[in-house]
């Protein structure tokens, strides 16, 4: 299969929604972000998820948030990342996630906010641990990269990975991430070095950088 990377558009927004919700279901966010919150509640209905993650995809792509998208020969979304570029004079840097995550994008019924909000608490909080107050102002960022479980293994994670990688190099930047278990082993084999482990309700994550601190 011949992939294609290209900006997102809009019309974009459901893909990357679908492949949000279905990427992060198993290991990642989404098994305990929308959880039922007890055994009486009913399971949560998928569309208010992928409806979730697409207003917010699009609320950062009209931010200016980079948004890129892997298609096939059909223009098929099997993949997208979301970057961060770093902070200058004329785009000021991307607010802390945690004050990001106080927007909620219109939250639906089924996402528990609370828990949200204190997952990025503790993202912030380890960032600003291991980078310093500055966190990673002066860096490229990996803000969120999914591929559709279907196409994972072939490639798309690393051509995602590698538009940033190179738009850092081409600047002279460092590139920093939070990696879960299940992507840590890509960035691992792209140069990146694990500065810290944390876990976030019982799930470990990594902070990784591509440079020297
Ligand atoms: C992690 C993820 C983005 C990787 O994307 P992918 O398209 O499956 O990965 P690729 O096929 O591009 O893999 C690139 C390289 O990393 C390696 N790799 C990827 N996942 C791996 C794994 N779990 N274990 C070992 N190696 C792995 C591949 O073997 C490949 O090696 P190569 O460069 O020698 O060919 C994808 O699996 C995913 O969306 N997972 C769920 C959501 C998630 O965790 N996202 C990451 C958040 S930090």
């Amino acid at each position: 299969m011949a992939w294609k990377l290209r900006p997102a558009i809009d019309a974009d927004g459901l893909a990357i929604g679908r492949i949000g919700r279905e990427a992060f279901l198993a290991g990642g966010f989404g098994s305990f972000l929308f959880a039922p919150r007890s055994d009486d509640e009913p399971p949560t209905d998928p569309e208010e998820e992928i409806q979730w993650r697409r207003r917010r995809a699009i609320r950062r792509m009209k931010e200016g948030i980079p948004t890129l998208v892997v298609v096939d020969d059909e223009d098929t979304v099997v993949g997208f990342a979301q970057w961060e570029r770093p902070a200058t004079g004329d785009v000021p840097h991307h607010p802390p996630i945690a004050s990001e995550g106080q927007k909620a994008d219109d939250p639906p019924k089924s996402l528990n906010l609370d828990k949200m909000q204190h997952m990025f608490k503790v993202f912030d909080e380890e960032i600003g641990k291991v980078l310093g107050p500055e966190g990673h102002k002066d860096m490229w960022y990996l803000m969120l990269l999914a591929v559709d479980p279907a196409y994972q293994g072939r490639g798309v994670g690393k051509m995602l990975l590698r538009w940033g990688m190179d738009q850092a190099a081409a600047e002279g930047k460092k590139t920093f991430l939070l990696a879960t278990v299940e992507g840590r082993p890509l960035y691992e084999k792209q140069g990146f070095k694990v500065l810290s482990e944390f876990d976030v309700y019982g799930k470990v994550n990594y902070t990784m950088l591509l440079g020297d601190l």
